[in-house]
C-alpha cells in the first residue's frame, strides 16, 4: 500500500475530488493547511490577488491506496490539480506498513 499526500491549490479541490472519485478512489482525508514552496517571500497569486506573505492557504489530500493503483492515481492527481502556474503544489508518496478497519479488524488492502 502507498500513502499519497498531495498539497494542492484550494480552487482545484472540486475538480480534483471529482477526478479521484471518477477513478474509483474510496477513502480520502482532506485538511486546510498553509505553506510555502520555493517562492518564499515572493509574490504568489491567490483568488486573483497577489500576496506577499510567507504562508498561503493550501489543501492537503491524504489517500492510502493499493500498491497496484498508486501510479494511476498519481496521474489523475497531477492532471486534475495542474494549472501550470507556480504554487500548483506537490505530491509526496510513502510506503504504508499496515491498515486496519477499526469496525471489524480487517487488515491490509482489504481495510482500504
Ligand atoms: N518540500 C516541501 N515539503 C513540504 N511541503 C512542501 C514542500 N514544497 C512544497 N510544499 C507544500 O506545497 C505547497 C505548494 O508548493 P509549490 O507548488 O509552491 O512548490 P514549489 O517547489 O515552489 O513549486 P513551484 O515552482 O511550481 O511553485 C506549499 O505551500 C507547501 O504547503
Ligand atoms: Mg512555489
Amino acid at each position: 500500500m502507498k500513502k499519497i499526500e498531495a498539497i494542492i491549490q484550494p480552487f482545484k479541490l472540486d475538480e480534483v475530488k471529482e477526478a479521484l472519485f471518477g477513478a474509483g478512489v474510496d477513502g480520502i482525508t482532506i485538511s486546510e493547511v498553509r505553506g510555502h514552496g520555493r517562492q518564499k517571500g515572493h509574490k504568489e497569486v491567490y483568488r486573483g490577488q497577489e500576496y506577499q506573505v510567507d504562508l498561503l492557504p493550501k489543501i492537503k489530500l491524504e489517500l492510502v491506496v493499493p500498491e497496484a493503483r498508486a501510479a494511476e492515481i498519481i496521474g489523475v492527481l497531477t492532471k486534475s490539480a495542474r494549472s501550470g502556474k507556480i504554487g500548483d503544489g506537490k505530491i509526496f508518496v510513502y510506503e504504508v506498513a499496515e491498515a486496519i478497519r477499526i469496525r471489524n479488524d480487517e487488515r491490509g488492502e482489504a481495510a482500504l
